[in-house]
Parts: C-alpha cells; structure tokens; sequence
C-alpha cells in the first residue's frame, strides 16, 4: 500500500501511454505470433521493414551502376536525380509533423502510415544524401552544415526509437507505481508535506535523520543517471533505515517504516521523472534541428537552382 499519495495519482498500467500523454509512437509494437523476439521489439510493420530493405538495396544497385558507367558528382545528372529523390522524401518526412496537428481530419488517411514514412523515409534520406555527395566530404561551408545536419536528425531520430522501446520497459518493469508526469511536482510536494507531519513528533533521531538526510532530496524532482540501469535505492538509503530501526523503540519503528515508504514513494517518483524527461526530451535533440535542416536546404535548393 502507497499511502503517501492520494491514489488518483496512480494509473493502472494498461493506461500507461495515455497517462504519459504519448499517442501510439514508433516505439510500440503489437506482438505477432510466430515472430522471433527481435522482431517484436523492433518491427512495427514485416511490410514496411522489408520494403524498406529492399529500396536500400535498389539504391545501392543504381548506385554501383552510376559509379561503374557515369559521373559520380553532386552536379551530375545520377547526382541531381539522388539530390532531387532525397528532397521529395524529405518533404513526406515532414508530412507526418502536419498530420499530428491535423489528427481530426479523417480524410488524410491513418497516422501510422505517416509515421512509417516519417522513420523508414528519414532513413533513406540519409542514404540519398550520401549518394548525392558520393559517399565524400562535402566541399562548401552550407553543403557541409547541410550533410552534418542530416546525419544529425536521422541518428537522433534513431536514438528516440531506442528510447522509445526501451525506457517504457524500465518503466513497467521496475516501478510499481503509474504517474503521470505533470503532476510530479504536486506528488513531491504532498509526500514532503506528510513526512514532516510525521516527524514534528518523533523522536530526535528520526527528526536529525529526516532533516540532515531526507529532507534534502524531498525538495524536488531529481534526476538520476542510475534509474537507467534500473536501481532504485539510488542514495543508498535502506541501510540507513535499517541502521535508524535497530536502535529504536517498536512505536518510533512504525514511524520509521512510514517514513520509509514515503521516502520509496519518492525514489519511485524520481525514476519515472528520469525516464518519463527523457522519453519527452529527446524530441529537443530531433525537432529544431529539423526545421533548421529545412532552412538550409532551402538555401541550398535556391543557390543551386540559381547560380
Ligand atoms: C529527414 C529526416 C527527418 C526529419 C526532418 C524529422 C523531423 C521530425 C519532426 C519535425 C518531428 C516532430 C513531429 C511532431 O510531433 O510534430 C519528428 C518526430 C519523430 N521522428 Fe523524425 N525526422 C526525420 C527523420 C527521422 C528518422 C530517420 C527517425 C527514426 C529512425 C525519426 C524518428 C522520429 C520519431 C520516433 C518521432 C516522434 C514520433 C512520435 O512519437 O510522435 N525521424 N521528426
């Protein structure tokens, strides 16, 4: 029992993704019978995934072709056609950031699909702006920033589906407890507001070990690197608890194991705020450089166009 939080702070899990305010991401998978665990995990659509492969290796075929009969060169008629495929995916990329602020317009078709696009798209962007440039260095400050950026928005993008996989997992697997992560700040608040309810009477080393060791930590939310790795007693303190209850007497015990659990509570807290920040924060690695990406392709588009 968690009593230290009013329960309506807690979900049951199976409404997990709709308490952490995530629609159906990347990241989720619906489990097929007969599919090995890898692909589980990692496959939304066998459809998408293999399509996806098998335009890679197309592309690599007509790329071998163009290096063994023609000009390999961003200027060339092969390199314009790469140049000019990798903008046209580049805009469908984009197509799924308009279709999530246009969820209610039936008519646009299943969002999932645009996502699909979005990440199997992004990818092969990528791939056609290595062959736009050869496999080289880009030469020219823009073209350079342009390369780089791209690398950039495709691996963070990459890095969001890890996490997206990954970081739900840690979460219901180690947590026992559902919070939604706009009321995390409430949830400290309250659980500092009863521990030192708890404490005014107790006896002095509860309140010494409350002031010098707890109350410290029950100011805010913290993030820990540990959480994760899965750890829960992140500051070690059970051994402390454990050291404080054998010296005391059965009634401050009962204090001491309120105490406990509200000091669990919070640990619980703070894990969920670790993972649940990053799950949300990635995205400032991924947006805003995608929509300098668009700037500069611009540029690039305009100066090549009329230069
Ligand atoms: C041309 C390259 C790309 C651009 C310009 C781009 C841009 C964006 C933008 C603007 C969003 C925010 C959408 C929104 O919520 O409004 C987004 C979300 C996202 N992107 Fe990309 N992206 C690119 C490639 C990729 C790739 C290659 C992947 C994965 C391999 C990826 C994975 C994601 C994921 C997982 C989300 C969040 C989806 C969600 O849960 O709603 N992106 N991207």
């Amino acid at each position: 029992m968690k009593p230290t939080v009013p329960k309506k702070a807690y979900r049951p899990r199976a409404s997990r993704a709709a308490a952490s305010g995530v629609l159906k991401t990347a990241g989720q998978t619906t489990k097929r019978s007969g599919a090995t665990r890898w692909a589980n995990t990692w496959v939304q659509s066998p459809n998408w995934f293999f399509g996806f492969w098998i335009v890679v290796a197309l592309c690599l075929v007509i790329y071998t072709l163009n290096a063994l009969f023609g000009q390999v060169h961003p200027g060339s008629a092969w390199g314009l056609s790469y140049g000019i495929a990798a903008t046209i995916l580049f805009v469908a990329v984009f197509l799924y950031a308009l279709r999530r602020r246009l969820m209610k317009v039936r008519a646009l078709g299943r969002s999932w699909v645009y996502l699909q696009v979005h990440v199997y798209g992004g990818a092969l962007f990528l791939l056609l702006v290595f062959m736009h440039t050869g496999f080289q260095w880009p030469q020219g400050v823009l073209t350079w920033w342009l390369w780089a950026l791209s690398i950039w928005v495709v691996g963070s993008g990459l890095l969001g589906i890890v996490l997206q996989k990954w970081l739900p997992t840690l979460l219901s697997s180690g947590l026992t407890t559902e919070v939604h992560y706009d009321r995390i700040p409430d949830l400290v608040s309250e659980i500092r507001r009863r521990a030192e309810a708890l404490v005014e009477d107790a006896d002095y080393a509860i309140r010494t070990f409350y002031r010098d060791d707890l109350a410290p930590s029950l100011t805010g939310p913290e993030t820990h690197l540990a959480y994760y790795l899965g750890a829960s007693d992140v500051n070690g303190r059970s051994r402390q608890f454990d050291a404080l209850g054998a010296m005391l007497p059965a009634e401050e015990r009962a204090k001491l194991s309120e105490l406990r659990e509200m000091v669990q509570t919070k640990q619980e807290i703070d894990a969920h705020y670790t993972l649940q920040k990053a799950l949300r924060g990635w995205l400032l690695l991924h947006v805003p450089v995608s929509v300098v990406l668009i700037v500069l392709l611009g540029f690039h588009i305009f100066s090549v166009w009329y230069w």
